[in-house]
């Protein structure tokens, strides 16, 4: 006898990327930015004032909205924050899909999306993509209260261009929700169609581009009605303090974020020249990542040999995904370690 709901009980859940307990690994497992974050947030940090735990935060993160909002040309009314992006994400499916509803999305794309329908008790409905991991049809013409599209997708880094988005919105009744987590890394983007379609949701996060995922801080983007909705659903204190002054802190150095954007976007155009001389095949990535196909279904062989050097990468065990690996940019002198240990298990 359980007392979980039904769907709850059979929830197989959500498994993040491996973190190691000890030092010592280079990490290219969950797409973490490799670079410290700028020093005016390390200074905010240090300098905490004993105010800052002892009071409860702004509920609705004001200070930060209208920060966030100014720097990408929106009101603070266009603009919700929380815990993550994964936050937000949930606060989408909260608000938006019951018991029953349909919830598309792609696969492969990520994982996160079909345990959050779940929890929801509501349809998945997954749309494979096609065999370069482009959009099919099906996903525009598929009926549903609610449309995920990660763009950059992950594990695939594919970029799906504006107006596709655009089309897929108008297409859409239901709302289409433009997981932006990686776009930063990207030559293009779909914000401005918030301005124009009142059932687009753009999320967003500090996690990658501005190297905060341990503060946990998401920003989406909607038209008023939207936001407001999704502000009654969210938890009071859906952003801590000291989190909220960290972000406020990154956007006000964005010279130092184009500047790591900028090398690591450089990072992954080299990373992918090595890994092609090495005969992988390489997909176009958007993101700070790249999904690669070594020679003759060798990824997993290559995954564990890296694993025994304490280099960590994604490998997903799965029938479509079983032959490739998704490999985070990082640092130069990471990336040098990985080439030269993928050079001798080849060999
Ligand atoms: C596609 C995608 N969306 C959202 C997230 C969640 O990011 P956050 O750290 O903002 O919760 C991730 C994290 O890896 C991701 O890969």
């Amino acid at each position: 006898m359980s007392w979980f709901r039904d769907n709850i009980e059979e929830l197989e859940p959500y498994v993040p990327g491996f973190q190691p307990k000890e030092s010592g690994f280079i990490k290219l497992n969950t797409n973490e930015n490799p670079y410290p974050p700028s020093p005016r947030v390390m200074q905010v940090i240090r300098e905490i004032s004993p105010d800052s735990p002892r009071l409860y935060p702004d509920p609705r993160s004001d200070r930060l909205r209208d920060k966030i909002a100014s720097t990408y040309g929106f009101q603070r009314e266009n603009v919700i924050v929380g815990n993550g992006s994964d936050e937000l994400l949930a606060i989408a499916l909260r608000c938006f899909a019951g018991e029953g509803d349909r919830v598309v999305f792609p696969a492969p794309s990520y994982s996160l999306f079909e345990v959050l329908t779940r929890i929801q008790g509501a349809e998945v409905v997954e749309i494979p993509l096609n065999n370069d991991f482009s959009l099919p049809e099906a996903f525009f013409s598929a009926r549903g209260v609610i449309k995920l599209l990660a763009s950059p997708n992950s594990p695939t880094g594919t970029v799906y261009p504006k107006e596709t988005v655009r089309r897929l919105t108008e297409e859409s009744e239901g709302i289409v929700v433009a997981d932006e987590a990686y776009v930063d890394f990207a030559d293009d983007n779909c914000l401005s169609l918030v301005k124009e379609y009142p059932n687009l949701l753009v999320t967003r996060t500090f996690s990658k581009s501005f190297g905060l995922a341990g503060l946990r801080i998401g920003y989406a983007f909607a038209q008023g009605n939207i936001i407001a909705g999704m502000m009654k659903v969210k938890d009071s204190y859906n952003l801590n303090a000291l989190s909220a002054d960290a972000a406020m802190a990154a956007l006000e150095d964005m010279s130092y974020f184009r500047e790591k954007v900028a090398l690591i976007k450089s990072e992954r155009a080299s990373l992918k020249k090595e890994l092609e001389a090495l005969e992988f095949f390489v997909l176009p990535s958007g993101a700070n990542f790249l999904f690669c196909r070594p020679p003759e279904g060798t990824a997993e062989v290559i995954y564990r040999a890296l694993l025994d050097r304490k280099i960590l990468i994604r490998y997903f065990d799965t029938p479509r995904l079983r032959d490739y690996l998704r490999i985070s940019i990082g640092a130069r002198e990471e990336m040098v370690t990985l080439i030269n240990s993928l050079k001798e298990i080849i060999k």
